[in-house]
């Protein structure tokens, strides 16, 4: 890179060159489950994980929260940090509502999409009643019997086996707020149907999926892999709802190649010391 200034040209090297990822969590869950991408991706992309508001470290506004707060919350986020060329948005589950929901309002702020563990659709009537039972119980006794609750169905079977991966994601879990689950859970349960959307979706998409997510069926990601003009489509064995920490080396790869080629740069993970199985 160059710049002109008065009387020569500087060149320098930033490693603020590579293109941005935003990396969305997801419910109840906070930036630290991007740990093992946050580790291995950073020579690759600029990684950005926030904390969304209600979660993790950010401040924990009473709700209702609704997907365009989130959506708003992130662009304000990239406006701070100075990015304004277009970024990858990768969402795992309600971040991939948020992912779908940040293309519909600022499609010229992606570059490309990263859909994890998500599905496209609006809740059904059964879903927002049982948002709604969950919020008066998060209301009445905490977020305990939600966290014990989802537990168990968010890994696979083989990685619930893990204790020290188990104990990770129950402290992610314990650490969301009353206020931001039950904000959650409304801006879920309000989102609207991005099904219609995905037609029109024209970035390269990348859709991974876990084969044994007990919470969204791989039949979903299929169906948005019919639906998107340029998608991929890559379901990980052995995984659950959360792919990128049940199986990370699997997880990263495929990202590593979808940037590679929305790059057009060869070979960037060998560059980086990165190494394929
Ligand atoms: C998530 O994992 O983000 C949520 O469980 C998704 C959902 O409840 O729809």
């Amino acid at each position: 890179m160059t710049d002109r200034s008065d009387d020569f040209t500087m060149a320098y090297q930033d490693t603020c060159d590579q293109i941005t990822m935003v990396l969305i969590h997801g419910f109840p869950l906070d930036s630290a489950m991007w740990e093992m991408q946050l580790q291995d991706l950073s020579d690759v992309v600029r990684l950005v994980a926030p904390d969304l508001r209600g979660h993790g470290r950010s401040d924990s506004v009473p709700g209702p929260y609704s997907m365009k707060m989130f959506s708003d919350d992130i662009a304000g986020l990239l406006e701070h940090l100075n990015i304004h060329s277009p970024v990858l948005v990768c969402g795992l589950s309600m971040g991939g509502y948020i992912a779908l929901d940040f293309y519909r309002r600022y499609p010229d702020h992606v570059a490309g999409l990263i859909l994890a563990a998500t599905r496209a659709g609006a809740d059904s009537e059964e879903g927002k009643t049982g948002r709604e039972a969950a919020a008066a119980a998060v209301k009445a006794e905490g977020t305990g019997p939600i966290v014990a609750g989802m537990l168990p169905k968010l890994l696979a079977p083989g990685s619930y086996e893990d204790g020290e991966l188990v104990e990770f994601v129950q402290e992610i879990m314990e650490g969301a707020s009353v206020e931001g689950v039950i904000g959650a859970l409304a801006a879920m349960r309000d989102r609207p149907d991005s099904m219609p959307m995905l037609a029109d979706i024209d970035v390269p998409t990348l859709i991974i999926h876990g084969a044994e997510d007990q919470i969204i069926p791989v039949s979903e990601a299929e169906a948005m892999y019919e639906a998107i003009e340029d998608a991929e489509l890559v379901i990980i064995p052995d995984a659950g709802h959360l792919p990128n920490l049940e199986q990370v080396d699997s997880f990263n790869d495929a990202v590593i190649d979808f940037i590679e080629e929305l790059t057009g740069e060869e070979d960037l993970d060998h560059e980086n010391g990165h190494h394929h199985h």
